[in-house]
């Protein structure tokens, strides 16, 4: 196929789907949830960003405001473009006037089963039939969120990773029933984002935290096994394989806890004893080390401050 004939068909189906999808409401509004709302914002989309308290919202607001800001500063994004974008996202604390006239739904709430199926349930009820309901779970079936709801065809993943508006990747998981013509829109849609979709099955882990966790979860078993320090690890990965962050930063940036439980899920999910929580991990999560989030994991984190400072409970130790 020509490069212009195919150019053609893309602007035909970008518009298409343009058309088709006008209005996408964002359930939750932490860092996932707000990183979707701001690319989708940014991209001439209306924006429904839901969450169960006003004051999450209004600080995911803030949030979404400081790094269109970055973009303005960088000459990515004109000022009067980030005050359009800025305009198009509407808050809610109630569901169904969230959803009334969505087009699409993606889910970033907590990553808890039981909390995904019991909003997957509401959604089915309150959104408009055509609407697509997707979720950004980076491990949970989507076959089973689409098991509660009565429009399993138009379930599917759109896993987006932090920070959302930096990372270009968005991996879209097809559910056992997920409809062909709902992949196709998605995949679309998401180009139109300025990201790159990937189409992968649902299995455990899915691509991205299949092979990533693994790795994580090897890094601190080299820690724990006393095989090299935290810098030394980190070093290495970064330097010697181009890796932006280590895998021990990256699993504080990731939040150690969501780690742990997406290595359950493959533990479980496959059966195979390869996939065992390292103990080490185990530990910092059930004592609270959670990374970033909680201000200490593998490192020590000061507000404002981007130094690395190796955690003083591991600095102490000798590493030979
Ligand atoms: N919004 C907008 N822009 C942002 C941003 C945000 N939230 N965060 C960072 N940026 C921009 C900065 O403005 C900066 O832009 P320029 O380079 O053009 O000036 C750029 O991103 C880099 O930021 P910093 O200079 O502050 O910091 P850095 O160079 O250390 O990069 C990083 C930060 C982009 C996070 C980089 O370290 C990185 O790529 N790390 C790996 C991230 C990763 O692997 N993410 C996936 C995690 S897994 C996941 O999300 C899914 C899962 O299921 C667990």
């Amino acid at each position: 196929m020509s490069v212009e004939l195919e150019t053609v068909i893309l602007e035909k189906q970008n518009k298409m789907v343009s058309s088709e999808i006008k209005t996408v409401t964002i359930i939750g509004s932490g860092t996932m949830g707000n990183g979707i709302s701001h690319v989708f914002a940014q991209c001439g989309l209306n924006v429904h960003m839901m969450d169960i308290n006003q004051s999450a919202l209004d600080k995911a607001l803030v949030v979404i405001g400081k790094n269109m800001d970055r973009q303005v500063a960088k000459g990515t994004l004109t000022e009067e473009t980030k005050q359009q974008a800025l305009g198009r996202i509407k808050t809610y604390t109630d569901m169904a006037s969230a959803v009334a006239d969505a087009d699409l739904v993606v889910e970033a709430a907590t990553e808890n089963i039981e909390l995904k199926l019991n909003i997957f349930k509401q959604l089915d009820e309150f959104c408009p039939e055509h609407c697509i309901l997707a979720s950004n779970t980076s491990s949970i079936s989507l076959t089973r969120i689409a098991s509660v709801t009565k429009r399993p065809g138009k379930v599917i993943g759109m896993h987006f990773m932090n920070p959302v508006p930096v990372m270009k990747l968005v991996e879209i998981i097809n559910g056992y029933g997920t409809d062909r013509e709902v992949t196709q829109t998605i995949y679309t849609l998401t180009e139109l984002l300025g990201k790159v979709p990937c189409v992968v099955a649902d299995y455990p882990g899915f691509i991205s935290n299949r092979i990533l966790m693994p790795l994580i979860n090897e890094a601190v078993l080299a820690l724990q096994e006393g095989v090299a320090g935290i810098t030394e690890i980190d070093t290495i990965m970064k330097l010697g394989m181009a890796h932006p962050m280590g895998p021990l930063q990256l699993a504080d940036f990731i939040g150690l806890d969501t780690c742990y439980s997406i290595m359950h899920v493959l533990h479980m999910g496959f059966g195979n004893q390869k996939y065992a929580p390292a103990t080490l991990l185990a530990n910092m999560v059930q004592a609270g080390y959670l990374g970033v989030k909680s201000g200490e994991g593998f490192y020590k984190y000061t507000p404002g401050s981007k130094e690395l400072v190796v955690s003083d409970r591991f600095s102490s130790k000798q590493w030979s």
